[in-house]
């Protein structure tokens, strides 16, 4: 059983770089085209396992060669849970301009047709961390948190979305960055605990902040790097943070070096182009941490 399971989605990212993203109505040539690995629930999985957890992926893929590049660039994760289905691939179109910044567009196809079989439920139920995004439909979602409700069920609500109280309710952290964030709740951060218990919102350069009902909210400040792409870089995040939780705790104190642990993967991150490519493994996070 693995101690991190990981619900989500799985892309083939195709990276245009431009010097500007387009406007509306507007065409701009990239120098170039990548394609490569990603997805975030792909992305976070992998971030889990190199930062050292046991995890399992559900996930649905397609019987294409997408699917096949997926599988590869998984390596180190149970895939033993992922499904495929007859559809293609979901594929995300990225593009990344000079300044590192991206707009993503996103065709979930596989992705589209994820379901919770029995054996997934059995592999959530087990878990120490489940870790979930909404690239997958909602009722899946749903069904992972309500597996979970023993364990501990950290939903990253990206990308942004309006969320039930049926969902949060099975919440026990919520990790959103500030454009998300004020989707669940609003421009006031604090209101995210009238609808979860806990919150880590990413600030990008800014780090991140940990807000728990009941306590004084904790700023844990981003590494100063050279910022060359942020694709993944939430996402590396998560799965860090859920990777270090299974490895400790869900106390206060644990929550508060897992965040800084998973604030110092995600700099690192940053720092090399593409979204699995650029997950750093756990002797690189510690020896930056040290
Ligand atoms: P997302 O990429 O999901 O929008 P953020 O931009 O908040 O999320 O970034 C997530 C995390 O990645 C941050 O908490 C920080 O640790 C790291 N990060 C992002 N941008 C930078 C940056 N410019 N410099 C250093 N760290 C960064
Ligand atoms: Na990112």
């Amino acid at each position: 059983m693995a101690d991190v399971v990981v619900v989500g989605s799985a892309n083939v990212d195709l990276v245009l770089p431009v010097q500007r993203i387009p406007r509306p109505g507007e065409t701009v040539l990239a120098s170039g085209l990548t394609r490569g690995p990603g997805g975030k629930g792909a992305n976070q999985a992998v971030a889990s396992a190199r930062a050292g957890a046991s995890t399992a992926f559900v996930a649905a893929l397609g019987a294409d060669d997408g699917g096949a590049l997926l599988r590869e660039a998984l390596a180190g994760v149970d895939l033993s849970l992922v499904q495929t289905v007859d559809a293609p691939t979901g594929t995300a179109i990225i593009t990344v301009d000079a300044d590192g910044e991206n707009a993503i567009t996103v065709a979930p196809s596989a992705n589209a047709r994820l379901e919770l079989t029995p054996e997934a439920r059995a592999a959530v139920a087990g878990a120490k961390i489940v870790l979930s995004q909404l690239e997958i439909p909602f009722g899946t979602v749903q069904a992972a948190a309500l597996a979970a409700a023993n364990g501990y069920f950290v939903l990253n609500a990206a990308p942004a979305a309006a969320l039930s109280d049926e969902l949060l309710g099975h919440v026990d952290l919520l990790v959103v960055n500030e454009t998300e964030a004020e989707a669940v709740a609003g421009t006031k951060l604090s209101a995210l605990l009238d609808r979860v218990p806990a919150a880590v919102v990413t600030l990008g350069a800014d780090g991140a902040v940990i807000l728990t009902r009941g306590a004084d909210e904790v700023r844990v400040p981003a590494v100063r790097v050279e910022v060359v792409d942020t694709t993944a870089a939430g996402d590396t995040f998560c799965g860090v943070l859920a990777a270090t939780l299974a490895a400790t705790s869900t106390t206060a104190r644990d929550l508060t070096n897992a965040v800084r642990r998973a604030t110092v993967a995600a700099s690192l991150s940053v720092q090399t182009a593409g979204a699995i490519p650029s997950v750093p493994h756990g002797e690189a996070i510690d020896a930056r941490a040290a």
